[in-house]
């Protein structure tokens, strides 16, 4: 019989990973022939709660479940772990400042980077969906230095499918018949989905819409739809975050010819060399692949340009505070 792979989901008992682990299990993550054990970190006061969902896992009687661990110690929630989804962060509250958000989440971050470095298995592949998620992944990348930095990715594919979404309805086509879709940056609302190499039928996206729609409309629409979910339901985007997730690592394991992913950036694009930056990647033998040779023009230059700058400013603010 096929080992399982072992997931681990940190924030389990989260909204998110409440939409999340379900899926897992049942088989959409990595595929519909291959076994998983979950393995679920949470901090101490919500360790009962992720029990309660454990419970629930085990009522759906999954063929491809093969065990439930829960635990709120990373080194024994990553011990073994093919697979992290680290969704718990320290989300903003009101009054605090960037630097505090980010030390927190330093805190969170650096010692779970730690346990991934000395605890997870060596096929280990990381991917950070909690805010500030690039930032966040950086952090654990930097405590994890016999982990090749390349298994170390943030989540923008919720803004690929975002965008897909908005541009598929405005054009009055299926998501299915649009392809080459690219967010640039950081998962924020700096980030730039760029319609300049996306294609509907062999034509450029950028060509079949005003540019006021694409300027105006399009990129504010897909930066701030976050808070626009907020805003309409009472509570952050959840399930449309846990099924990017399933998204990206499926994508990741299964190969894509071209999605939107954030990885170590090797200096493509002007993008300084290090940073964990959105860019459009194809994904072959389990392994990103930033897309090559791709024409930036001014408009998409400056977009780029400045949510990379925010990501450098991100990434010393957590130098400065010795989180990296
Ligand atoms: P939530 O507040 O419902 O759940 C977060 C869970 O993380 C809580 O159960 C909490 O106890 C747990 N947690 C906190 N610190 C932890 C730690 N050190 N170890 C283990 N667990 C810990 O939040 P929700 O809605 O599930 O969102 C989670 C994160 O995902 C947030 O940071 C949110 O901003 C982010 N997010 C990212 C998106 C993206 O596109 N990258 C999209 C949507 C949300």
């Amino acid at each position: 019989a096929q080992t399982p792979v072992k997931v681990t989901v940190t924030g389990a008992a989260g909204q998110i990973g409440y939409a999340l682990l379900f899926r897992i299990a049942s088989g959409q993550l990595l595929g519909a022939d291959v076994p998983v054990t979950l393995s679920l970190l949470e901090v101490p006061q919500a360790v009962k709660a992720a029990e309660g969902t454990a419970m629930e896992l085990d009522d759906c009687a999954f063929p491809l479940l093969r065990g439930i661990e829960i635990a709120d110690d990373p080194n024994v929630a990553f011990d073994g772990a093919n697979v992290a989804l680290l969704v718990g962060a320290m989300p903003r509250k009101a009054g605090m400042e960037r630097g505090d958000l980010l030390e927190a989440n330093g805190g969170i971050f650096g010692p779970q980077g730690k346990a991934i470095n000395d605890h997870a298995a060596d096929d280990i592949r990381v991917l950070v969906v909690g805010n500030p998620a690039n930032t966040n992944a950086l952090i654990a990348q930097q405590h994890a230095p016999d982990v090749p930095a390349e298994r170390f990715t943030a989540m923008t594919r919720l803004d690929h499918n975002r965008a897909l979404s908005q541009l598929a309805a405005k054009l009055g086509v299926p998501v299915t018949e649009i392809k080459k879709m690219t967010i640039w940056g950081n998962h924020s609302a700096t980030q730039y989905p760029d319609l300049f190499h996306t294609e509907i039928g062999g034509k450029i996206a950028a060509e079949q819409v005003d540019e006021s729609w694409l300027r105006d409309t399009f990129i504010p629409t897909v930066a701030k739809r976050g808070a626009a979910i907020i805003d309409a339901r009472g509570a952050s985007s959840a399930a449309s975050a846990a099924n990017a997730a399933i998204d990206h690592v499926h994508d990741w394991v299964n190969g894509t010819e071209w999605t939107s992913a954030a990885i170590v950036s090797d200096g493509s694009y002007g993008v300084p060399e290090g940073l964990i930056s959105s860019f459009p990647v194809a994904s072959r033998g389990g392994r990103w692949e930033i897309i090559q040779g791709l024409e930036i023009d001014a408009f998409s230059r400056e977009r780029i340009d400045a949510s990379v700058r925010e990501l450098e400013e991100e990434r010393d603010a957590v130098r400065k505070l010795g989180l990296i």
